[in-house]
């Protein structure tokens, strides 16, 4: 059996990829603010598990996967850092962009930096309850020389947890992709409390190609070229697909948690603002929810 992984936190996707584990026989171990045992209710395909957890106790730990909300990223690198092996190699997993350059910083050099960017759908009922809502897909990419340099079988051993999965050499073009999928469904849903599917209305469609039109403008000045047509039948294509559902940003604001508005439109506001674009119409939102959210939501 292969050296256990490290699994950060008790989100739904942490969760999704610790119980699949569980279910092929990897060992691993749980990170958590108040260490004890998990015991939780794991729904997938049609069929519901009992599963058990163990906090870790010991390090060094030589994998880890970070499944972590963008916000608290650095935060739980830093905490995690003398608990890591010298070679150990840590994989991130979020919505939004802007933890790579500061978490590439924080380690070693012999320690890896890997982005799994997945469209697996999970989500908690509860605290204790984890259901896999939607099968998706995960592209896996090394971020640092550590990390490419590695023998550690990381793409082998996550595809367990988060098939299909495809390695590539690049993980931005996908960051990319993701974040106008997210800047799009996820503050304008947040906003008008719908479910992703109603998006697709007529009565949105005019400001969801002038946020795509926007994105189109950032994502070339970093280096990143996208259509706004490709991106317009992505965006329709995923509110489609997930029709029923309710989007992250949706579900933190009724559950009055703190939303990844700061790593999604606040990401792109930060780029615009750096090579001196204006993109009124994400301004706009995110000062619309602004108006709507606590201050320490956004
Ligand atoms: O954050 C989310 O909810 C999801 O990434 C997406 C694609 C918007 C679907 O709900």
């Amino acid at each position: 059996m292969s050296a256990p992984w490290l699994v950060v936190g008790k989100g739904a996707i942490g969760l999704l990829a610790a119980s699949r584990w569980l279910l092929s026989n990897q060992s691993l171990w749980l990170w958590q603010k108040t260490p004890q045992p998990l015991s939780y209710r794991f729904s997938a395909g049609g069929r519901d598990f009992a599963m058990q957890l163990q906090n870790a106790v010991q390090g060094p730990f030589s994998k880890v996967l970070v499944p972590v909300k963008a916000y608290d990223v650095v935060h739980v690198v830093q905490t995690l850092l003398p608990h890591l092996a010298d070679k150990a190699q840590l994989v991130l997993c979020h919505n939004g962009m802007g933890t790579l350059e500061p978490v590439a910083a924080l380690l070693k050099p012999g320690q890896g930096l890997w982005f799994a960017s997945t469209s697996h759908g999970a989500y908690k009922p509860h605290a204790l309850h984890v259901i896999h809502s939607g099968l998706g897909s995960t592209v896996l990419a090394p971020c640092n020389d550590a990390a490419r340099c590695s023998e550690t079988p990381i793409a082998a051993e996550l595809t367990q947890a988060l098939s299909p999965l495809t390695l590539v050499d690049d993980i931005q073009p996908y960051l990319w992709q993701k974040l106008a999928v997210n800047s799009v469904i996820n503050p304008l849903t947040a906003l008008h409390q719908c479910q992703n599917g109603e998006l697709n209305q007529a009565q949105y469609q005019a400001q969801i190609k002038a946020l795509l039109a926007e994105f189109v403008q950032v994502a070339a000045a970093c280096g990143q070229q996208f259509s706004e047509d490709t991106l317009y039948q992505l965006v329709q294509q995923v509110q489609s697909n997930t029709a029923q559902n309710f989007s992250s940003m949706l579900q933190d604001v009724t559950a009055g948690r703190r939303t990844e508005l700061g790593a999604i439109t606040g990401y792109l506001l930060q780029q615009a603002a750096a090579h001196q674009l204006s993109i009124p119409t994400h301004q706009a939102l995110y000062q619309a929810l602004e108006a709507k959210l606590a201050p320490w939501q956004l």
